[in-house]
């Protein structure tokens, strides 16, 4: 029975405690989404072992990070994903989860799950097939739609969809989308569109963004119950129609950042302490390399989480 037990978390001095860690295991991706903000990293080639992956998860969980979340580019495009999530899983966590595309779900959904995945998020944008073209400029409408069934079916707990949604090309499926969840045993995830440094087109904000202030006070007025999200940036949840809609509203949000207790490792071994900036960052591979004891590996954590403060502050927005 793998040992669950959670060390004392560390804080960071805005008093926010470091609770997940989020994985960035490739930058490669099958499809080509035109306001992907690449997880907030900048293009390289190198990916990490399964067994550094291991290493960094097992030295997390000593400063108290309960949570492992695997994202890419997309995560699904490593031949070695199933080998991935088993090492992290005999680490011991009681969430592990995966941020998807979808389109290899339907044919890994079933083993991630045996290997020890929990959860997963899967980014489907629309239910229009020259919409999904439009936004991926691929064709794996199909295949995602079917890996999302398949997750649910395979015991991953819960799968959402991540919809990002954007004036004039999805924001009138909000209801159909919801509906599809609700029928195949999803949660919806309303995602407002957000600008990083790393978006490659950079005029599509002012023409996509969609504002979904309105929508939750539509939806504070319609739904039974509305749940904070504590530790994960007080994010709401909104129970709704017979179902739940979840929303991610980071642009110009000081509580957002207020509550973030997420830190990020990027493809090639470094913490990144904030998905929107990048002049920050501390290696961590280079110090594993050359044989940093755990003890070692610990404080260069610290050094990271030193550096961490709120992106949208009441003085910025
Ligand atoms: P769960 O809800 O616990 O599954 O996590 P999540 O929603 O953060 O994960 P996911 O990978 O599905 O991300 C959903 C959206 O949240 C994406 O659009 C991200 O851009 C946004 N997001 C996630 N983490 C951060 C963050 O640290 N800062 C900001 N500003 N946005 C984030
Ligand atoms: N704004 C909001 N969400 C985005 N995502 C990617 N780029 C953006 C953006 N510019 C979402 C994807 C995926 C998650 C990791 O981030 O849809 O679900």
């Amino acid at each position: 029975m793998t040992d669950i037990r959670i060390a004392e978390k560390v804080i960071d001095k805005f008093e926010r405690p470091l609770i997940s860690l989020r994985i960035s295991i490739t930058n490669r991706c099958n499809v080509k989404c035109f306001y992907c903000h690449h997880d907030g990293i900048k293009p390289q080639n190198y990916e990490m072992t399964p067994n550094e992956i291991e290493k960094i998860v097992r030295v997390a969980k000593e400063i108290g990070i309960e949570k492992i979340r695997l994202s890419g580019g997309e995560p699904l495009i490593r031949d070695d994903i199933i080998e991935i999530v088993s090492k992290i899983s005999s680490v011991g966590f009681h969430d592990i989860s995966l941020t998807t595309n979808g389109v290899l779900l339907g044919k890994y959904a079933e083993n991630l799950y045996k290997a020890g995945l929990t959860r997963i998020n899967v980014s489907f944008d629309t239910l229009n097939s020259e919409t999904y073209k439009f936004i991926t400029k691929r064709d794996y409408m199909e295949d995602t739609m079917e890996g999302i069934e398949k997750a649910v079916k395979a015991g991953l707990n819960p799968v959402k969809v991540n919809m990002v949604v954007m004036k004039g090309i999805n924001d009138n499926e909000i209801w159909d989308m919801f509906t599809f969840c609700k029928d195949v045993g999803a949660i919806l995830q309303l995602i407002e569109l957000l600008k990083t440094e790393n978006c490659e087109e950079s005029d599509f904000f002012d023409e996509y963004h969609y504002d979904m202030g309105g929508l939750e006070d539509h939806l504070s007025k319609i739904s039974n119950r509305v749940k904070t999200r504590k530790f994960m940036q007080d994010r709401k949840k909104y129970f709704v129609k017979g179902g739940e809609i979840e929303i991610v509203r980071p642009m110009d949000n000081t509580e957002f950042c207020k509550n973030c207790t997420r830190l990020r490792i990027t493809p090639d071994g470094k913490i990144k302490p904030c998905l929107l900036r990048n002049d920050n960052l501390i290696d961590l591979i280079e110090p594993m390399r050359s044989g940093f004891s755990d003890e070692e590996l610990k404080k260069v954590f610290l050094k990271a989480i030193k550096n961490r403060e709120p992106y949208f502050t009441d003085a910025s927005c």
